[in-house]
């Protein structure tokens, strides 16, 4: 046996006794058809290999693998030596069933316009996408930046880049263009797709203004791509710009679609950590694709008569699993929506459901939150009976807030997946899972860790915490989707996950497992924030904070708030000869919304003379953090100068007007 097997079979013990947990309580509410459930998870735990090798033939490959898992910890190799090319698993894999002319996008823009392509139709777009990212000069290995709002044309190019062996970069089409050059720089892509612009709230945002800003900045960049969608000329650079439609009419119906190797980049994604600098996540094609697949019909029971809604934006990883790879591997039928959720009134998705007959339904809390506050009444304009499933993701969902989604859009009749997972994680982890085994539900608790993932709670010196407290969630196994690493910096990617706790990938958070050995999620135990279920870095709001000029210091906190789960709060320390004269913080919102993109618009600034820091010189954010909330500040022996400390007590009163009384103490950390 080699030692990483006898390493991984160590830690099978752990597993199996919470898996007897589970049973136990099974068997007490006499919910027996659970079993379903254990016998998976038993059966993956003890045989990893053997049980995903088995899930991966369920997806079509062009070569297969010599080796299931090659483990040189923390770098997994799944699928080693097998062949296989995304687009065509998607996509190519439906021309020859039935579904050719099933519809796998319906599109729907916030003025009302609509879309719709079948299988057929994504095929032969993608095809002619391919084909003249070919003739442009993209070549299999080349990084393709993506740069996008929610039109059918960006699952299409991922698609398409896909097919010809690229890699390619999303990002998020409410960044910045200086967040859009940094993306670029750190990938040092040659090519650019992108559009003249988004649609929201009754306006159309410029997204080509933004990309000539990032492009002054972007060096490598050859060749861009406009998707026009106005009448509207657009100024182009000779050789260097083109528009889609003009290129499409050139294109080539068919393209080759390129065999490549299981651990080929599928995409690099950025998201924040702990640094300013954001990661650039990378995802493979073999392991991404099975576990995405398997988990998708284990999680939301995806069937031929589903129609599928996520909400979530493409550019983060949710809307590449879960709204474009998974989906379209399971050759399922996707609504894609462009536009704010409550415009032009707060009922616009709820008539969304009712008109396309929305069967599973998955959202953030932070959406939920939002529509509790507008009222039911907007609601029940609108017959909601299709919904089968509901899915949350990204923040933890409060258990008031799941009891009404429950009652409210699901008519106590649709069992809601809380999912949680990570960018890194690039599938679902933990949750329900209603197309294998619906466990009982907790409102509040994603459940249990699925089939083939060990999931634990462990103390500081990496233990496993008694039930019911308080620990690091971690992850004792290689998974298939797991991250390859990140993008030019193993070591990073080494200290980021695999240091905290030897042999453990530290995923970052907080959580409990309950008597029941259920999870319950309780938030980031790092300096990452989630503000509306997107996640931001404090040091890389800091950093662009400090870099207005008369800002000396600053430190960031996140802040409880009851729709957006979290939000950002600034404390500065101005430059010697400057006062705020109420223009100072807008230079600070505006310099953010410049160098971020509007996500990162603070709920509040506060200038202060001192910032409370250890001898050492680091920011004591907890502290910050205890005095906003209006809790009893904890342990300050290491603090530098209790001046500090009295100084922000005595601006507590703002933080009362903005935040309210009641809103302190209620979250867990
Ligand atoms: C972080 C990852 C994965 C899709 C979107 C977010 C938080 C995610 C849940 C959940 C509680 C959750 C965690 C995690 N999170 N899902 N169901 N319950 N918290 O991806 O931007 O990489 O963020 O989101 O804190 O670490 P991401």
């Amino acid at each position: 046996m080699t030692t990483e097997r006898k390493k991984l079979n160590e830690v099978d013990s752990g597993v199996v006794k919470n898996l007897q947990k589970v049973v136990n309580f099974m068997e007490e509410k006499k919910y027996y058809p659970v079993k379903r459930y254990l016998e998976i998870q038993r059966s993956a735990i003890l045989d990893m290999e053997g049980f995903w090798s088995k899930e991966a033939r369920d997806i079509p490959w062009f070569k297969e693998w010599d080796k299931v898992l090659e483990w040189e910890p923390p770098f997994a190799k799944w699928f080693v030596g097998a062949k296989l090319n995304a687009c065509y698993t998607c996509v190519d894999i439906h021309m020859i069933s039935w579904r050719k002319n099933k519809v796998a996008i319906y599109w729907e823009g916030e003025d009302g316009s609509t879309k719709s392509y079948s299988y057929a139709q994504l095929y032969r777009e993608v095809n002619k996408f391919a084909s003249i990212m070919k003739n442009l000069g993209v070549r299999e290995g080349d990084i393709v930046v993506l740069y996008l709002p929610m039109i059918p044309e960006l699952p299409i190019s991922m698609l398409a880049t896909a097919r010809i062996g690229a890699t390619h970069t999303v990002v998020f089409s409410g960044f910045s263009s200086q967040a859009l050059a940094d993306r670029i720089n750190d990938t040092g892509a040659k090519y650019l797709v992108t559009a003249d612009f988004g649609m929201r709230r009754g306006k159309h945002y410029p997204l080509k203004t933004i990309v000539d800003e990032a492009l002054k900045q972007t060096p490598t960049v050859q060749k861009v791509i406009f998707i026009k969608r106005s009448e509207e000329e657009i100024e182009l650079m000779d050789g260097r710009d083109f528009t889609y439609q003009e290129l499409m009419e050139k294109a080539e119906k068919y393209v080759e679609p390129v065999a490549v190797e299981s651990t080929h980049p599928l995409y690099i994604l950025y998201t924040s950590g702990t640094t300013g600098k954001p990661k650039g996540i990378i995802h493979s094609t073999g392991g991404y694709l099975v576990y995405n697949y398997v988990t998708y019909k284990w999680v939301f029971d995806i069937s031929d008569e589903s129609i599928y809604w996520c909400t979530a934006d493409v550019g983060w990883v949710t809307g590449h699993s879960s709204i474009v790879y998974a989906p379209l591997l399971h050759g399922a039928t996707i609504l894609v929506y462009e536009g704010a959720p409550d415009y032009p009134q707060p009922d616009r998705w709820w008539e969304l459901i009712e008109r396309y007959g929305v069967t599973i339904f998955y959202t953030s809390p932070t959406a939920i939150r939002m529509f509790m506050r507008y009222g039911e009444e907007w609601i029940k304009k609108h017959d909601l009976s299709s919904l089968k499933i509901l899915g949350s993701v990204g923040e933890p969902i409060n258990p008031e807030v799941w009891e009404w989604y429950y009652q409210v859009i699901g008519g106590e009749r649709c069992p809601i997946v809380d999912t949680w997972w990570q960018t890194e994680t690039g599938g679902i982890m933990i949750s329900p899972a209603p197309g294998l085994e619906l466990v009982p539900l907790k409102p509040g608790s994603a459940t249990l860790p699925l089939p083939g993932i060990d999931a634990e709670v462990v103390d500081d010196t990496g233990k496993p915490v008694p039930p019911g407290k308080k620990g690091y969630l971690v992850i004792r196994k290689p998974w298939p989707s797991m991250l390859m690493g990140i993008y030019k910096d193993p070591e990073r990617y080494r200290e980021v996950y695999w240091s905290k706790f030897e042999g453990l990938y530290y995923t970052g958070d907080y959580a409990i497992k309950d008597e029941e050995g259920y999870f319950w999620i309780l938030g980031r135990a790092d300096e990452v924030l989630k503000v509306a279920g997107h996640r931001m870095g404090t040091a890389e709001i800091e950093s662009v904070v400090v870099e207005v000029p008369f800002v000396a210091e600053a430190a960031v906190i996140g802040i409880p708030d009851p729709i957006k789960g979290e939000n950002i709060v600034i404390f500065a320390i101005l430059k010697e000869g400057y006062r705020e004269d109420g223009k100072l913080k807008d230079e600070i919102v505006k310099a953010l919304r410049k160098q971020i993109g509007p996500i990162a618009t603070p709920k509040s600034i506060h200038f202060v003379e001192k910032l409370p820091k250890t001898r050492s010189g680091k920011i004591m954010r907890r502290v910050l953090k205890a005095i906003v909330k209006g809790e009893t500040i904890g342990d300050i022996s290491t603090l530098e100068d209790e001046a500090s400390v009295e100084e922000i007590k005595t601006i507590f009163h703002e933080f009362k007007e903005i935040f309210g009384k009641d809103d302190s103490n209620k979250s867990e950390n």
